[in-house]
C-alpha cells in the first residue's frame, strides 16, 4: 500500500550517506514532514531522549539509518563502542516506535552481518547459518540482534516492521576520512590525487581481483520506501544491484570518470579480503524493483560532489 505522504517520517541519520539519500528521495516523493535530528540535539542512545521526542512529535513511519558505523580498524579498535551504541539506538527506537504508534518501520542491517563463509550470491536464508568475520562481529552481532527484534515485534506485537540488507553503497555524502573510507570512495580519492599531481602511476591496494558490488545509495533510498509499501514479511530483504565487479574493472572506470591517463598498480602486500561479495536478490526483484544508476554513471555522480569537497 502507498504511504499517506502526509505522515510524518522521522529518518534517523538524515546526515549520513544512506539517510540523506532517503531525505532527498522522500522529499521528491511528496513528503513534507520529515523529522530531522542530528546526533547533536537528539542523541538516540540516551532512552529518555528518544522516549520524549516520539511521545512529542508522534512520527508515523521511522526509517532507522543511524547507526555507529566504521571500517576494519575502527571495528577492530573499538569494538564495545560498536556493539553497545548500536544496541542502546536500535532498542531505544524499536521500544519507542512500538510504545508511541509508530505504523511502519524500516531497520537497515548490512551485508557484512552475513557469515564469512557464505555461498555466493548470497541468500536472505544465510543470515545465522555460520561463523562471522571477525573484524566486525561486534557490530555484526548488534546489527543481528536488531534484525532479531524487528521480527519479535512483528511477533510479538503484530506490528508490520521490516528490515533490509543493502550492500556496499556508495554516493553523495560518503566517508572522506582516508583511515575509514569505503573501497570505492578510497579509490576515488586516490585517482583524483594523483591526477591532480600528474602522477604517471598511481598504486591501489590489494591484487585488484577480488569482486565486488556496488549500489549507489540513491537507489538504496528508493528501495527502502518501495520495502515500505511493497513488502510486510518477517525476513529482510537484501538490497543490491545483482552483479558484482573486479575491483581492476572498477580501477578503470573511476579513472575514466577522474581522466587519470597513468598508470594503475596494485599493492599485493595489502590484504584482499574475500575474493568474493554478492547478494542475491531474487526476492525484491521478484516484488517488483530493480536498480536504475549504471555503476558508471554513479561513479561519475560521485565524482561530481567528491570535487565539492576537495
Ligand atoms: N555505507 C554502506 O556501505 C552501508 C552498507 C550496508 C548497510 N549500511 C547501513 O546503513 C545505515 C547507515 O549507514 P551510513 O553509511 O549512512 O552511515 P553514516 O554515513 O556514518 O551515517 C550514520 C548516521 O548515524 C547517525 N548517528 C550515529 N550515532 C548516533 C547517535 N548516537 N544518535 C543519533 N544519530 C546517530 C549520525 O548522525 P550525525 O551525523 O547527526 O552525528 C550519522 O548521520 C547503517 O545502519 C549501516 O549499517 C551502510
Amino acid at each position: 500500500m502507498q504511504l499517506p505522504r502526509s505522515a510524518r517520517v522521522h529518518l534517523a541519520g538524515h546526515r549520513g550517506l544512506v539517510g540523506s539519500a532517503l531525505v532527498r528521495h522522500f522529499r521528491s516523493e511528496g513528503f513534507e514532514d520529515l523529522m530531522l535530528y542530528g546526533s547533536d540535539r537528539v542523541d538516540l542512545r540516551e532512552r529518555d531522549a528518544v522516549r520524549r521526542l516520539y511521545a512529542d512529535r508522534r512520527p508515523r513511519v521511522v526509517v532507522l539509518a543511524a547507526a555507529r558505523v566504521g571500517g576494519i580498524a575502527a571495528n577492530s579498535a573499538r569494538p564495545v563502542d560498536f556493539l553497545s551504541d548500536n544496541l542502546r539506538i536500535q532498542v531505544n527506537v524499536l521500544d519507542a516506535a512500538r510504545e508511541f504508534g509508530v505504523e511502519w518501520l524500516l531497520f537497515l542491517g548490512s551485508s557484512c552481518i552475513y557469515p564469512k563463509l557464505a555461498p555466493q550470491p548470497i541468500p536472505e536464508s544465510a543470515l545465522l547459518t555460520g561463523a562471522l568475520e571477525p573484524t566486525n562481529d561486534a557490530y555484526a552481532i548488534a546489527k543481528i540482534a536488531g534484525l532479531l527484534h524487528v521480527q519479535a515485534m512483528r511477533r510479538q506485537y503484530g506490528l508490520p516492521y521490516i528490515s533490509a540488507m543493502p550492500t556496499n553503497l556508495y554516493g553523495p555524502n560518503d566517508n572522506l576520512d582516508v583511515t575509514t573510507s569505503h573501497v570505492l570512495p578510497a579509490m576515488l580519492q586516490r585517482t583524483h590525487e594523483a591526477h591532480t599531481r600528474g602522477d604517471a602511476t598511481l598504486t591501489h591496494w590489494g591484487s585488484g581481483t577480488p569482486r565486488r558490488e556496488f549500489l549507489h545509495v540513491d537507489d538504496l533510498a528508493r528501495a527502502c520506501l518501495f520495502l515500505l509499501e511493497n513488502y510486510d514479511g518477517d525476513a529482510p530483504v537484501n538490497v543490491g544491484c545483482g552483479e558484482d565487479i573486479e575491483l581492476r574493472e572498477l580501477a578503470e572506470l573511476i579513472a575514466e570518470a577522474v581522466g587519470y591517463r597513468g598508470a594503475v598498480a596494485w599493492d599485493t602486500a595489502r590484504p584482499d579480503g574475500t575474493p568474493r561479495k554478492l547478494l542475491d536478490t531474487s526476492v525484491i526483484n521478484a516484488l517488483g524493483w530493480k536498480p536504475e544508476i549504471a555503476l558508471r554513471d554513479g561513479v561519475r555522480r560521485t565524482y561530481d560532489w567528491l570535487r565539492t569537497r576537495l
